[in-house]
């Protein structure tokens, strides 16, 4: 490559507040070990040619086209993105390193579209901040994706760092680093289901909550009134997801207060809680999921629970930092299609 500009992205994985990042809510996500980097050539035409070792074949596209479902459509719509903002002039060559699993739920996509768009503003040598440039990544997942995702992924990846999760306010965009744990750890397992934002299920859900939020005439689920949700003249899809919005928030608040107390007992029954709300009223779980969330309680975990935007992925547990070998030996023991992706925690 000629002249060219190298930025990274973690994974990242959500501790609690889930479906809460497009209603108004509080999200809990920190980043991973698992990330990917980004170098990015400009170039003097419209081409966008991308390269990856953990992909099939190399894609060359042109940053007219439109998105086609396929692994290059980040990096086309954040040079598309990226040309919008004034950071590039023209296409790019890319290539790209990754350790993220795709189809995970840990932000695989949001991370890609992030660091291309810190490369573009490397290669420009100033621009927007990282705040500016989540809100930008979302707007590619958003309009040239056609993903109705929220902010939670690209500000995470955007902006947390190592050791701490980012008690993020979604509707203020206002964050607070909350240091982690060094006594446990919160391990991130694969379930074996992968599954992509783009199947449409995502956005089912998507729908279900804007029928909730007009009946309520607000954009906020999150902050409604429980009693309220319970006594509304809603059909039973809406209602459930917003009794879970509500009920997932106060959780956020709860998880903050227990991690800054050092209460692991208090985080684990928020995040078992989130779990049965996820699967019962927000109805995003899948019986491989439960399983693996019940083996992973019942030998040991203060709390576990499915992570990301749902339907397959990952599970995230709180595991004490001396069990956690024999934990996740006998879990993976139990389950073969599960395999261990990563653990966070402080120090
Ligand atoms: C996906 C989306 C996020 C968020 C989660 C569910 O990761 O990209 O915006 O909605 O699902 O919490």
């Amino acid at each position: 490559m000629s002249e060219h500009f190298t930025a990274s992205a973690p994974g990242r994985v959500n501790l609690i507040g889930e479906h809460t990042d497009y209603n108004g809510g509080m999200v809990l996500p920190a980043a991973l070990a698992v990330g990917l980097e980004v170098t990015l050539a400009p170039r003097g035409d419209s081409a966008v040619a991308v390269s990856s070792g953990g992909y099939d074949a190399p894609a060359i596209r042109d940053l007219a086209d439109e998105a086609v479902g396929d692994w290059a459509d980040p990096c086309v719509g954040a040079l598309r993105e990226a040309n919008t903002l004034g950071l590039l002039d023209g296409g790019a060559t890319l290539d790209v390193v990754s350790t993220i699993p795709e189809g995970s739920g840990l932000s695989s996509s949001a991370a890609l579209i992030v660091a291309v768009l810190k490369a573009a503003r490397a290669a420009k040598g100033e621009g927007p901040s990282d705040v500016e440039l989540a809100v930008a990544a979302r707007r590619v997942e958003n309009n040239y994706m056609g993903v109705p995702c929220g902010i939670m992924d690209q500000m995470a990846v955007a902006l947390a760092t190592p050791g701490t999760a980012m008690a993020l306010d979604t509707r203020l965009l206002d964050y607070t680093l909350v240091a982690l744990p060094s006594t446990h750890e919160l391990v991130v397992v694969h379930s074996g289901k992968t599954r992509k934002l783009t199947d449409g299920r995502y956005a089912a859900r998507k729908v279900e909550c804007d029928t909730a939020k007009r009946y309520f005439g607000t954009e906020d689920l999150c902050l409604l009134d429980w009693d309220d949700v319970v006594s509304a003249d809603l059909d039973d899809a809406p209602k459930n997801r917003a009794l879970h919005c509500v009920s997932e928030n106060i959780r956020v608040h709860s998880a903050i207060a227990a991690l800054g107390a050092g209460d692991m007992p208090a985080l684990g029954g928020a995040m078992n809680e989130s779990h049965v709300s996820m699967r019962d009223l927000f109805e995003m779980s899948l019986p491989e999921i439960d399983a693996l969330v019940e083996t992973a309680t019942e030998l040991g975990a203060v709390g576990a629970r499915l992570t990301g935007g749902g339907f397959g992925g990952c599970i995230v547990a709180c595991v004490e930092k001396s069990a956690r070998e024999y934990w996740l030996k006998a879990l993976l023991d139990r389950h073969s299609d599960a395999r261990f992706i990563d653990a966070v925690g402080g120090v």
